[in-house]
């Protein structure tokens, strides 16, 4: 009798258990993919989703791990006279099921995108009072990624709202991402770990190095703007959630230094790896930057720790981040207007990260190989005994990055 009750028991919770599993593994590292925001803002349609569904693959984005294929702002037509909402019948006329069934077909997975309040950011229909409704449409849909905004929310409780639309969703059934929009302005990090796969820390980036724009009621952020906010919530970050300094600028008008510098320093934040170009038609330098296989190996660590910001010394910012198998990756950024030379003795870098990992990198105990990610070349040892200090120019607006191969 008590044998039948627990394997009833058993048989009862395995779905739940199994739904709760499905659902944390969507983020055991942070999501990989493109969206139409930077890029085309509310200009969007089906050729423009199916070209960029094309180029993932035939660019080898895909097979670099860039698989979410999001759709951002814009698609939306009206509500059917049930409440469900449709898509803009001129922009997507085969749908979004026939598109998320495409998108499929080349491994690839469907993202869309909503709003918490009545209306999204740009005038599009929310999903305030429909949320269930729309996680259903979405499921029915064959979506995979939702990321869920914050515009015209007056009175609506970001816990709850946020919470809600969690609920619907998994209520729906299907695994589907969440990337919650919020502009940190609640500080999700104190509340959605359990809410959210990942939150947006602060505002909008727009394609600038390090000048924030201002508006009357609103501020744009640099690249620069995105790694100073981040800095402080690495503690927040973990397998399962993320912080979202938000989506990629490379390929959209920053030098090649920029672009190298923003890449290496989403990759050693742990940030979503989101996309912002027109990849169907990209230089080859933006390409080797966002295919740099050794970076995104840092980024998509399982480890899952936020890198730190261990010393700004004379211009320039050292960035650490340990790694599973005991490794470290490690950036220098000089963010300043002139091209700085740099002196590294390794032993200055003995610590413990303390706040996160308890990690320690103990160059005074163990010897690690330095290897370059950017020019692929060993660059000697860590040893105390070698000596030879190495120096080397950080130039303007870039980066040196090291994986420090433990012996
Ligand atoms: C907000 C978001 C952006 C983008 C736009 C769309 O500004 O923060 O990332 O989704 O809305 O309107």
């Amino acid at each position: 009798m008590k044998k039948n009750y627990l394997l009833w028991l058993f048989m009862a919770f395995l779905p739940t258990f199994l739904y709760a599993q499905k659902w944390n593994e969507l983020s055991k590292t942070p999501q990989m993919g493109w969206s139409s925001w930077n890029k085309f803002q509310g200009n969007i349609n089906e050729e423009i989703i199916v070209g960029i569904a094309d180029a993932l693959v035939s660019s080898g984005l895909r097979d670099a791990g860039y698989t979410y294929l999001n759709i951002d702002d814009c698609w939306h037509g009206e509500r059917d006279m049930n409440g469900f909402i449709q898509p803009d019948p001129q922009k997507f006329p085969k749908g979004m099921k026939w598109l998320a069934e495409y998108v499929h077909a080349r491994g690839l997975k469907l993202g869309i995108y909503s709003d918490a309040g009545t209306e999204t950011c740009a005038g599009k229909p929310g999903s305030l009072g429909h949320e269930y409704q729309d996680a259903l449409q979405y499921a029915r849909w064959g979506v995979d990624y939702l990321k869920y905004d914050w515009c015209n929310t007056v009175n609506i409780n970001p816990k709850g709202a946020y919470q809600l639309i969690s609920d619907a969703l998994r209520a729906a059934g299907r695994p589907i991402f969440l990337s919650m929009c919020e502009w940190g302005d609640n500080q999700p990090w104190r509340w959605a770990t359990e809410i959210g796969n990942s939150w947006r820390i602060g505002p909008d980036i727009w394609c600038s190095f390090d000048s924030t724009r201002v508006f009357p009621t609103y501020v744009q952020y640099s690249v620069m703007d995105c790694i100073n906010r981040n800095d402080s919530l690495r503690q927040y970050a973990a397998p399962g959630h993320w912080n979202d300094p938000d989506m990629l600028e490379c390929g959209n008008g920053l030098s090649v230094n920029e672009d190298r510098a923003h890449f290496t320093m989403w990759c050693m934040m742990a940030s979503p790896l989101i996309l912002g170009n027109d990849i169907r038609n990209m230089s080859e330098e933006t390409k080797a930057i966002i295919t740099n296989r050794e970076l995104i190996a840092i980024n998509q660590d399982t480890l899952g720790v936020q890198g730190l910001k261990l010393l700004s010394k004379e211009g320039l910012d050292y960035w650490f981040k340990p790694l599973a198998n005991g490794d470290w990756a490690m950036a220098i950024l000089n963010s300043t207007k002139k091209d700085i030379k740099c002196e590294i003795n390794w032993q200055n870098f003995n610590f413990t990260d303390t706040q996160v990992s308890q990690r320690s990198t103990s160059f005074n105990k163990y010897t690690y190989q330095v290897r370059n990610m950017w020019t692929k070349r060993m660059e000697g040892k860590t040893s105390k005994k070698s000596k030879k200090q190495r120096t080397f120019i950080v130039p303007s607006h870039d980066v040196v990055a090291y994986r420090l191969i433990k012996q």
